[in-house]
């Protein structure tokens, strides 16, 4: 058993899409090297440690979420020496590092999965899930009806053979076969190898999809629009699995654990952070991030509703906080940037709405995750056709819009840049030369957001009122102050359209977040006890406090009572 020191619960982590960071030999893709030059950018920001999407060899079919060899570095990215001096510049800083874990499914390249494809009678054959498809009729249908996340059938056939292979995702992620006892010893073996090599944590994709219910059988409800997800959300030995991998492993490191977690069942949700479960550390429970979809379909846009969003923002932060750990997120590689959605679209305040948001989220119970560019209020990019677009998923969900439902291409398409991934995915925008200075200029893999000129790091470092500039305070106040790391989290106005309010208190000491969510002046009561207190952090000047105030567009305020 290592000793436990709890790190993650003071730590501030910086999500890394390595593709689109920092492409230091000018080839198109980001690079570890890349990252390494702007290690003192993060550390100056307030960053205390880095999750890293994946960075092993991929054909990138799903850009990394694809894993060819879980024990090597993607040749575009570097060699494992660039990995190893990576580690140590982060240690210089005083920065850890997270690697993420994606072991629902491997490339279709994985050797794993070219050997049993190669051999039926091979033992890898059992590492995949693989079975008969159906004959009706003189069809050959899939072995059951389930539906891939990505949209269509989740079985490819093997060949012209009668076996499929299950993939959740794309045809080229096949799920691995967590009932099989090998297969996990080969993901503990993965999980000490990177540990061993000094890693402080992992993020693990999708978690709660390992374990698929046996016999796989089809989905009866006529209801359920993803078929199957009652089979293999949460499923009947997620716990178990999860025991082990503590037991086995992360028991014996002082490791930070977090599951991003697909569309979680509350309770399950709840028992995988579980202290005394012996689980994972936290996970990532997405709510709050499909307030403005209609049931979560990112691409089905509807008007923007505060209170689901503070319902999924705060309800974790107070269901869990005797029991387990929390994570505090806007952003990810798999979202729009925040500031261009939870029905903010402005131009006009762009620097306050960014900085309410990172208020909002920031100060509350749990560990917050940025993701690159998040620091600067980076918007979402302007695409003007499907061609500008990488990210497959995109390309399946227009195809099936267009095809499968006939919805005419000039439609589908404003659908799709609403909720692409694509949007995260453009390179960081450092300055404002060729490229937003991600390289020298040559073609970068995704296209660049023409909002680099005027948003970006050189700008916002230069300037002493910037979105960066107000993450450093925000970030530095949250470090100093024992109240928001650890304090209780009781929610005012729950019912406000327009308004969030929070006070956080530990030892005494009170603290109250005020966020105005909307373009417009908005009247606020404070709750008791706040009509004298100071301001500790405001995105305009410092107003006079009293118990009646009226907020400004997207105004932020954090109060300590007196
Ligand atoms: C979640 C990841 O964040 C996403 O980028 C990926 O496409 C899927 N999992 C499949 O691995």
């Amino acid at each position: 058993m290592a000793q436990k020191t709890d790190w993650y619960r003071d730590a501030v982590v910086y999500q890394i899409y390595p593709l689109s960071f920092m492409d230091s030999n000018n080839d198109g893709f980001g690079d570890i090297p890349g990252v390494i030059s702007k290690l003192d950018y993060l550390k100056e920001l307030g960053v205390t440690a880095i999750w890293f999407s994946p960075l092993y060899p991929s054909p990138w079919k799903d850009y990394g979420y694809d894993v060819a060899d879980y024990r090597a570095i993607h040749p575009a990215f570097g060699t494992m020496a660039d990995f190893d001096r990576l580690m140590e510049e982060c240690k210089k800083r005083g920065i850890r590092v997270i690697m993420d874990m994606v072991l629902n499914h491997t490339s279709d390249q994985h050797p794993w999965f070219k050997a049993a494809l190669a051999d039926p009678k091979s033992k890898y054959r059992d590492y995949y899930i693989i079975r008969p498809g159906r004959r009706r009729g003189g069809k050959l249908l899939p072995p059951t009806n389930w539906t891939s996340c990505f949209t269509g059938p989740a079985w490819e056939r093997i060949g012209e053979t009668d076996e499929f292979y299950l993939h959740l995702f794309a045809p080229e992620q096949p799920d691995l076969n967590w009932e099989n006892p090998e297969v996990r010893k080969e993901i503990q073996d993965i999980l000490r190898f990177w540990l061993d090599k000094g890693v402080a944590g992992f993020r693990f994709d999708v978690f709660n999809l390992y374990s698929k219910a046996q016999p796989i059988r089809s989905d009866r409800n006529p209801f359920r629009l993803q078929k199957g997800t009652n089979f293999f959300v949460d499923g009947p030995r997620m716990h178990e699995f999860l025991q082990e991998l503590n037991t086995g492993v992360f028991s014996h490191y002082d490791a930070y654990t977090v599951g991003e977690s697909y569309t979680p069942d509350p309770e399950h949700a709840h028992r995988y952070i579980q202290r005394d479960a012996g689980e994972l550390d936290s996970i990532f429970d997405f709510e709050h991030l499909t307030s403005d979809s209609v049931a979560g379909l990112k691409f089905l846009p509807k008007p923007f509703s505060l209170r689901a969003f503070k319902r999924g923002l705060l309800d974790p932060q107070r269901n869990y906080f005797h029991t387990g750990w929390n994570t505090l997120v806007l952003e990810n590689h798999d979202c729009p940037r925040s500031v261009s959605r939870f029905g903010i679209h402005t131009r006009r305040y762009r620097y306050e709405a960014a900085t309410m948001l990172a208020t909002a989220a920031f100060l509350g119970w749990g560990t917050p995750f940025i993701y690159q560019g998040e620091e600067l209020g980076l918007t979402n990019s302007r695409f003007r056709s499907m061609d500008e677009m990488q990210d497959p998923v995109s390309r399946f969900v227009f195809d099936t819009m267009t095809k499968d439902y006939h919805i005419p291409k000039a439609l589908a398409f404003p659908m799709i840049r609403y909720g692409a991934r694509d949007h995260a995915r453009t390179p960081m925008q450092w300055d404002d030369s060729a490229n937003g200075g991600f390289n020298a200029g040559a073609q970068p893999w995704q296209s660049v957001n023409p909002a680099y000129k005027k948003i970006n790091a050189k700008r916002d470092l230069a300037a002493e009122k910037s979105v960066y500039r107000f993450y450093q305070s925000l970030l530095r106040l949250r470090r100093e102050t024992p109240a928001i790391l650890r304090g209780s989290v009781t929610e005012y106005d729950e019912r406000s359209r327009k308004l969030l309010l929070y006070a956080r208190e530990y030892e005494g000491k009170r603290f109250l977040i005020v966020c105005n969510f909307t373009a417009k002046k908005t009247p606020c009561t404070l709750p008791a006890g706040f009509e004298k207190a100071a301001v500790r952090l405001s995105n305009y000047a410092a107003p006079a406090i009293s118990r009646e105030l009226t907020l400004r567009p997207y105004e932020a305020l954090v109060l300590e009572a007196r």
